[in-house]
């Protein structure tokens, strides 16, 4: 193993996650583990130079304070416990925070500031050939950041071991699912399947106008469409998943109160248990698009703005037709290109259309015509929580209103949304 590690004990605190990152802005890879961790699950992981015990307010678990062992205390590297019985605290300031890691992860531990991409992915490249070992991987390859990500990494480490699904669902932007072709099976020569399952999925969507049902229908026709694939294929040991850090951390640990289910854990049926293979699970989100980039990944997957896993069913407002889901894919695509001849591309956080299920009068060619309205959407956040509204320039506003009413059919009229996150949501349903 390439890299050092510095291993963060959890009891609770909420600042685990910002104190793993300002170890690894020193240079250092770290990770957090649970707080009852033994000596020997602490033992098994590699090249680990210190412990961080991070205690804090949260240490009371039902009205009772946790510790940790005594085993652990006195491990063998160095230990260094905050907020923990009366010793340390953290400073608030940040430089005096940043001397006490330092001072300890370089002075006391001896740890080498070792953690750099290439030196990740050679030791992913090694556990996942360690845990894997001749058996067979199956991975639903989205064309998402996580799961391209994923996938690169894994062809990388065991090659045609892998088996990647890619399923059109149909909710697709305008070139994704050939893009997904021709990245992973013509460039990386990966085992991609292909299943076009767009005529299964909107005959189930047919009718359906309720949002929540829309999305329940795409899910689980999701995992049976992958689920029969996977049944096709024999003997498959492992699941490939592009779980990421912040996942696992928003499902709550041991001691961290769940925020959220994380929506990649579970999906499938009981009898088709495989083992988990999840090499980005301890990356934050940046880290995970530098891990691709350094894949060779092109930009455009690398740096692909968030998209729903219901894609664009989302934005086919009410009930999805296959005419009103072309017009909000192409106006989708018009608006993506403008954004990015206009360097708005890197620059704005999510940008969208949806197309409503209703259409008013307007003219086209001196006669009267009845079509559906665009709805531009371009949002700025940090977290999806809120968001505020990009400031367009008006002209360009303009320009996209003169490209979608004139190449997409059926639209007459092109609106942008000036709503902010409250009182709206970024999407539309
Ligand atoms: P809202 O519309 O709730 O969206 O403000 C916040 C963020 O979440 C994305 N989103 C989804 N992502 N499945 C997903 O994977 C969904 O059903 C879904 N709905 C919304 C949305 O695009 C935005 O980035």
């Amino acid at each position: 193993m390439k890299q050092d590690m510095i291993v963060i004990l959890d009891l609770g605190s909420e600042e685990n996650a910002r104190l793993a990152r300002e170890i690894r802005a020193l240079g250092v890879y770290s990770e957090i583990h649970p707080h009852d961790i033994t000596p020997e699950q602490l033992q098994a992981l590699p090249n680990v130079k210190g412990i961080i015990v991070n205690g804090g307010a949260n240490r009371i678990v039902d009205g009772e304070e946790i510790h940790v062992s005594k085993e652990i205390l006195n491990a063998p590297v160095p230990v260094l416990t905050v907020d923990y019985d009366g010793d340390l605290t953290w400073p608030e300031d940040q430089k005096e925070r940043e001397n006490i890691l330092s001072g300890f992860i370089f002075g006391l531990c001896g740890a080498e500031a070792n953690w750099n991409m290439e030196n990740f992915i050679a030791d992913q490249v090694e556990l996942i050939r360690r845990q894997v070992g001749d058996k067979k991987v199956l991975l639903a390859l989205s064309g998402g950041v996580d799961s391209s990500v994923v996938a690169a990494l894994l062809i990388k480490a065991i090659g045609k071991q892998l088996t990647c699904v890619h399923v059109n669902h149909g909710l697709l932007r305008k070139g994704e699912p050939e893009e997904v072709i021709r990245v992973f099976r013509d460039e990386m020569d990966a085992n991609l399947v292909y299943v076009d399952a767009v005529d299964r999925f909107l005959d189930k969507l047919a009718g359906v106008s309720d949002p929540e049902t829309k999305r329940k229908i795409i899910g689980a026709e999701f995992i049976r469409v992958f689920e029969e694939e996977a049944r096709k294929l024999d003997g498959i040991s492992f699941l490939g998943q592009g779980t990421i850090y912040p996942d696992i951390i928003e499902s709550g640990t041991k001691t961290a109160k769940v925020v959220k289910s994380h929506h990649n854990v579970g999906g499938l049926p009981e009898d088709l248990q495989f083992e988990l293979v999840e090499p980005l699970k301890m990356l934050f989100k940046d880290e995970v698009r530098a891990c691709g980039k350094a894949l060779g990944l092109p930009d455009g997957m690398v740096y692909r703005q968030p998209f729903p896993g219901p894609g664009l069913g989302v934005r086919c407002l009410g009930a999805i037709t296959r005419e009103r889901l072309e017009a909000v894919r192409e106006s989708d695509a018009i608006l993506r290109e403008e954004f990015a001849r206009n360097g708005l591309e890197g620059k704005v956080w999510q940008y969208f259309t949806a197309v409503p299920d209703f259409t008013s009068v307007g003219v086209r060619e001196g006669k009267r015509s009845d079509e559906w309205p665009c709805i531009l959407r371009a949002v700025n956040t940090v977290d999806a929580m809120t968001a505020t509204v990009e400031d367009v320039p008006f002209a360009l506003l303009q320009h996209i209103t003169k490209r979608i009413t004139t190449e997409v059919k059926g639209i007459n009229r092109v609106l942008y949304d000036l709503t902010p996150k409250p009182t709206g949501t970024i999407e539309w349903e």
